[in-house]
């Protein structure tokens, strides 16, 4: 009959939990961290340019200073010409007055690219949430996301604003001021130079444990955020069960969590400038020994060793800066992590191409071998095979927990086939584009979603058909679709406000809206997941002659526990322990509900 092959087939990504992927992650290399992260910016690259001159002309001039000074003092001090002393002043007095415009320059550019950076990386992250499959929300918490939006981007925009030319203006300064030394007298520099050896080998084996600390800390920031929006949404639970000591305890432990990691990742982050500062002062008192002796030989002179031990303080301060600029840094790295996290997932649900002899007895939608598990470990669905036909309407019944719902979700594809294929037309539903499924296919969910605002923005939401309609004409659709009766529940009709999404109006409401928003859109197939379960009988039978006043074109599928609403329906069938098998009866399917254990 069909023989299809498909190219390219999305690998069917199971774990999409952020912490549990970040044990493989951690190990990605800072360098490779940094190269993704430079490709995000290379957009600044006119702004980058520009600061890296600011930064590189101010730490030319800073490093010019001492060389003069020492060159006055020799020269003018030492023979009292002090008409050459204050001409020398005036120069650097100039020098001085330009670095400082450099140095605001430079401040200012990186200023901004830091806050253009942030809100790239927060649009980022955020479309990239809009693509994820309903999986990764399933496994990751709200919480989490949002403080990796919030607070991880803005590590990485501090070190980018504050850190990122000052880090190179230091070590350009140290690179100068290292051949200053290293050139006026080799051995005096290597002198000077030696403790710096010792500050880059302590640096280079404590970073990986200050990043690790820092990665502890951003975590568990992630984890109070998300414990915090747990219990807020959870609020009439906690009340109804009078659990607050519980979500209390559960919070407190968390921000004790986050306190001790603070505490660990402040340790490791002021572990280098007293490091740093020792060594830089032993390196002053060597400078000076060793230059007085040098001088006493007759080997250096007074002008002299006043510009080394400006150098020293030029390479030494610099370096002790960097202490700070390398946790920064550190902080920014780890926070990139977590982002980084995220932007590399993909959906799973992406479209795929299918090559396919689509037979002219293609069902409107078939399941064909179908398996299905939520985590990649517990099937679900096993070996399901369907086949709905255009214009008919069916029914699934079955116990709680059978597996209707995660039947509809892939029907609407909020999920993927493990195994085997959902047919849409006879093609491949992974090869439709999101818009084509969702004009095809329309569902009233168990829990519908509203959005605050009206219920006419509600109603229209998605709705290509009719984006830019008047109350008046959206009115009178309404009615052509026979939903009027429906609109006149609400006090105040299309322009009647739904506050906050959960609570100004009851669950049945919702589900009427939902209703309407799917009606409307007039889909080729339509599943209503338990739609009437919170709703009156009377309300319920206005549904009822609404679905049967839709066209004769419309496939339904109608997802019931009370057995009323599915009289009408063609086909039967009964969902029980992730295997569905066609019912016969009304009276056959009432007996195979009595048999299962619980009936829903
Ligand atoms: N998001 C989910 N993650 C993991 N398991 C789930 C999820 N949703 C449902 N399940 C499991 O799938 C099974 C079928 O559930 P469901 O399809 O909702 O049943 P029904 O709608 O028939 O009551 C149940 O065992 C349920 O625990
Ligand atoms: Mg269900």
């Amino acid at each position: 009959m069909f023989r299809f092959t498909i190219h390219n087939r999305a690998p069917v990504i199971m774990n999409y939990n952020l912490n549990q992927l970040s044990t493989r992650q951690e190990k990605q290399s800072t360098y490779k961290a940094l190269k993704s992260l430079l490709k995000l910016i290379s957009v600044e690259r006119k702004n980058l340019w520009l600061a890296l001159i600011a930064i590189l002309v101010n730490s030319g001039l800073l490093l010019l200073g001492p060389l003069l000074v020492g060159h006055t003092v020799d020269t003018y001090i030492r023979t009292k010409q002090f008409h050459g002393v204050l001409v020398f002043g005036g120069i650097l007095l100039v020098m001085y007055m330009i670095a400082m415009v450099t140095g605001y320059t430079q401040t200012r550019l990186m200023g901004g690219v830091g806050q253009r950076m942030l809100y790239t990386l927060r649009n980022a992250i955020f479309n990239k949430l809009q693509e994820l499959p309903v999986s990764f929300f399933n496994q990751n918490k709200a919480g989490d996301l949002i403080s990796r939006v919030n607070n991880d981007t803005d590590k990485l925009n501090q070190f980018f604003s504050q850190s990122l030319m000052q880090f190179i203006g230091s070590i350009v300064t140290m690179i100068g001021a290292g051949i200053f030394l290293l050139s006026i007298n080799t051995a005096l520099g290597a002198a000077t130079l030696s403790p710096a050896v010792v500050i880059v080998l302590f640096t280079l084996a404590l970073s990986p444990w200050v990043k690790g600390k820092n990665a502890k800390n951003l975590k568990s920031v992630g984890s109070m955020s998300a414990e915090i929006q747990e219990s807020l949404n959870n609020f009439k639970v906690i009340i109804a069960f009078n659990r607050r000591d519980y979500f209390r305890k559960r919070f407190n432990e968390a921000n004790t969590e986050n306190y001790k990691t603070a505490i660990g990742a402040g340790l490791a982050n002021n572990i280098f400038v007293p490091v740093y500062g020792l060594l830089s002062s032993i390196a002053q008192l060597i400078t000076l020994l060793f230059g007085i002796y040098l001088i006493s030989t007759g080997n250096f002179t007074l002008g002299l060793l006043v510009s080394y031990i400006s150098y020293t303080t030029n390479f030494y301060n610099p370096l002790r800066q960097l202490a700070a600029l390398w946790t920064s840094f550190q902080v920014a790295m780890a926070g990139w992590d977590r982002i980084s996290q995220i932007l590399s997932l993909e959906s799973n649900l992406k479209q795929v191409k299918v090559d396919e002899n689509i037979t002219s007895d293609a069902a409107l939608l078939e399941f064909k071998n179908v398996h299905f598990s939520y985590d990649g470990s517990k099937e679900i669905l096993h070996n399901i095979n369907l086949r709905f036909e255009k214009g008919k309407t069916y029914a699934l019944i079955g116990p709680t927990g059978g597996g209707k719902t995660t039947t509809a979700s892939l029907i609407s594809r909020l999920y993927d086939a493990t195994k085997g294929t959902v047919l849409l037309n006879g093609k491949d539903i992974r090869s439709f584009s999101a818009e084509q499924r969702t004009q095809k296919i329309g569902f009233i969910l168990q829990e519908p979603f509203l959005f605050t605002g009206s219920v006419k923005e509600n109603i229209l939401y998605g709705n290509s058909l009719y984006k830019e309609v008047s109350d008046e004409q959206l009115e009178k659709i309404i009615e052509e679709a026979n939903l009027n009766a429906l609109l006149a529940i609400f006090d105040e009709g299309l322009n009647t406000q739904i506050t906050s999404a959960s609570d100004s109006i009851s669950l049945g409401q919702k589900q009427l809206i939902a209703f309407m928003r799917a009606v409307l859109r007039n889909p080729e197939l339509l599943i209503l997941d338990e739609a009437t379960a919170n709703i009156d009988t009377i309300t319920e039978q206005l549904l009822g002659s609404i679905l049967n006043k839709l066209s004769k074109e419309t496939t339904l599928v109608i997802i019931a526990h009370r057995l009323n609403t599915i009289e009408n329906a063609d086909e039967i069938y009964f969902v029980n322990e992730g295997e569905v098998q066609k019912a016969g009866t009304l009276s056959d399917a009432l007996n195979m509900l009595l048999k299962g254990k619980r009936v829903s």
